[in-house]
């Protein structure tokens, strides 16, 4: 947690003394709402990435179902609520109707309005059709207490790539796939960009901007599509904003950075974590310097570096409490004075567990 809280968790503990201890109300979510801010405060949580597996007929991959369960509940517990859930994409696996269903039968649970942004999971299948059909647009914009939110498609690809398929399985397939050397690289894509500078220009350079994506905006690593080729171009679009956070999914793991004004923060996976892409390669990438890496004991541990995060709103500043399941819990915050963002728990890389093995 971090100092400037205008009241600390054990303060707020020893205030509320046994009243709290008493009642059910998952405490380590409390601090979230008791951050220090002048503007209109406002939370909300995101959860991302649940990969439901359909098997067969009403068969689904029990453990999928199980994170995004725990994730539904954790947020349904949240005291006081957020205003909203973002769903961060890749809540099916293959992009079937059946997973979609599935998944929006299991959110359904929820009490508050969510947002969705599409992941490659959720699209590839029928270009996202369904998606669009039952789920929601695939980019939009909204204002929300004075920020305003613009949710981007970041996931589209060459067209090139789509015609090379020759049925929509093995497109999706295709695109399913981390480390696949015959893979394309996302993109949000000229007619969006187009639209995103419409709906920009109607808004002050001193107005909030938070930006909500698949793929990161900007470029991690290539060969596993942790990566969107014209991140730049967006990246120029936001530059004249005093404040902005990109929030996005995909990578499954804490991941953060800062370009000149705009901060990253990636999203927990409810599914399965992926391992730093330096982990297991040699081969250069862009994970960004500032990233503090976790201490992950076994990057294939099935619940490790997931988990559910939220974002507290405060000065229009965004910052990230990650609730990590098998992991201690982190808050990345903007630090005024260093002029980007730093993580509240830093993990210190030479006392980190390396990884083990695995054949
Ligand atoms: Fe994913
Ligand atoms: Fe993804």
């Amino acid at each position: 947690m971090g100092k400037d809280n205008s009241i600390s968790r054990r303060t707020f503990l020893k205030t509320a003394g046994g009243f709290m201890t008493a009642s059910l109300l998952p405490l380590k979510l409390v601090e979230v709402c008791w951050g220090k801010g002048e503007g209109e405060k406002f939370t909300f949580a995101c959860i991302s990435d649940s990969h439901l597996t359909q098997i067969k007929g009403t068969k689904f991959t029990s453990n999928f179902d199980k994170g995004l369960e725990q994730a539904v509940a954790e947020v349904s517990l949240m005291w006081p609520q957020p205003d909203f859930v973002v769903y961060g994409g890749d809540l099916a696996q293959l992009g079937k109707k059946a997973e979609i269903d599935h998944g929006l039968e299991m959110l359904s649970k929820l009490e508050v309005p969510i947002r969705f942004v599409t992941g490659e999971h959720d699209f590839y299948l029928d270009m996202g059709r369904y998606w669009e059909e039952k789920v929601s647009k695939l980019y939009y914009s909204f204002d929300h207490k004075g920020v305003h939110f613009v949710t981007l498609n970041s996931i589209l690809t060459y067209e090139d790539w789509i015609k090379r398929w020759s049925t929509p399985k093995e497109r999706m397939g295709q695109m399913a796939r981390l480390d696949n050397p015959q893979g394309s690289p996302f993109m949000v894509g000229e007619e969006q960009i187009g639209w995103l500078k419409k709906d920009l220009s109607k808004i002050s350079h001193d107005t909030p901007l938070i930006v909500l994506s698949h793929s990161p905006l900007y470029k991690v690593f290539k060969p596993w599509n942790f990566w969107t080729d014209d991140a730049e171009k967006v990246q120029a679009l936001l530059r004249p904003y005093k404040k902005v956070t990109v929030l996005h999914g995909h990578v499954h793991q804490i991941l953060y950075n800062q370009i000149g004004n705009i901060s990253f923060h990636a999203w927990m996976s409810t599914a399965w974590p992926w391992p730093y892409p330096t982990t297991y390669t040699q081969k250069p990438n862009m994970v960004p310097k500032m990233t503090a890496f976790m201490n992950r004991a076994d990057v294939f541990h099935e619940r490790d570096a997931t988990g559910i995060s939220s974002v507290d709103v405060a000065n229009g500043r965004a910052t990230q409490h990650f609730e990590l399941w098998e992991n201690s819990s982190r808050t990345l915050r903007f630090d005024e004075k260093l002029g980007r963002v730093v993580d509240a728990n830093y993990q210190d890389p030479s006392k980190r567990i390396p990884p083990q093995n695995h054949y």
